[in-house]
């Protein structure tokens, strides 16, 4: 038997881990790949799910809670019951689809900014899921965004360092509390 993270939906009053925010130095730093998914691995994506749930996310990676790992989980539908979430270890993206479109993100890392970043629109992602299994995704649409969205946290990179509308990037970020200073532009 392969054991199987356990997951619920629960929003808790008090998440298993703490979310950090743009500005703080380990949203910066390139995540390690992960040698052996473990109980121990399986446990953090566990935690790492119940902490995006009662945060209202869709997505998570490793570096938002200070881990510096290439763990991200994603559940676009978290309030379906019935819809699983997906854990991808050591994500690479295998190909990118020719065309590129906007679409609003938000992060939460960065809570209260929204803003249109420029992806491409489909892409497909080889990783290992929580059993150690090699897998192949193919996804567009808002799914692929957020894979994209949270692979950049693995590299160390912020949705607003692609937004491509400086004016409404201060003004969005400065008026939810955070500094321009800390958002560093993808040229
Ligand atoms: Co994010």
């Amino acid at each position: 038997m392969t054991p199987q993270v356990v997951f619920d939906k629960q929003k808790l009053k008090n998440p298993p881990l703490q979310i950090h925010y743009l500005g703080e130095r380990v949203l910066r730093q390139p995540a390690k790949r992960v040698a052996k998914v473990d109980q121990k691995i399986r446990q953090l994506a566990q935690q790492m799910l119940q902490t995006m749930y009662s945060a209202d996310g869709i997505g998570l990676a490793a570096p938002q809670v200070g881990v510096n790992k290439q763990i991200i989980v994603i559940d676009c539908e978290p309030d379906n019951p019935e819809n699983l979430p997906l854990i991808l270890i050591n994500p690479v993206i295998k190909s990118y689809g020719s065309s590129m479109c906007d679409g609003q993100e938000g992060c939460l890392s960065i809570p209260g900014v929204y803003l249109d970043v420029k992806r491409p629109e489909a892409i497909e992602v080889a990783y290992k899921d929580e059993n150690g299994r090699p897998k192949t995704l193919k996804a567009t649409e808002l799914l692929s965004r957020v894979i994209q969205h949270e692979m950049d946290h693995l590299n160390g990179v912020m949705f607003v360092d692609r937004v491509q509308n400086g004016l409404v990037l201060t003004e969005e970020l400065q008026k939810n509390g955070f500094s321009v200073q800390a958002v560093k532009p993808i040229k």
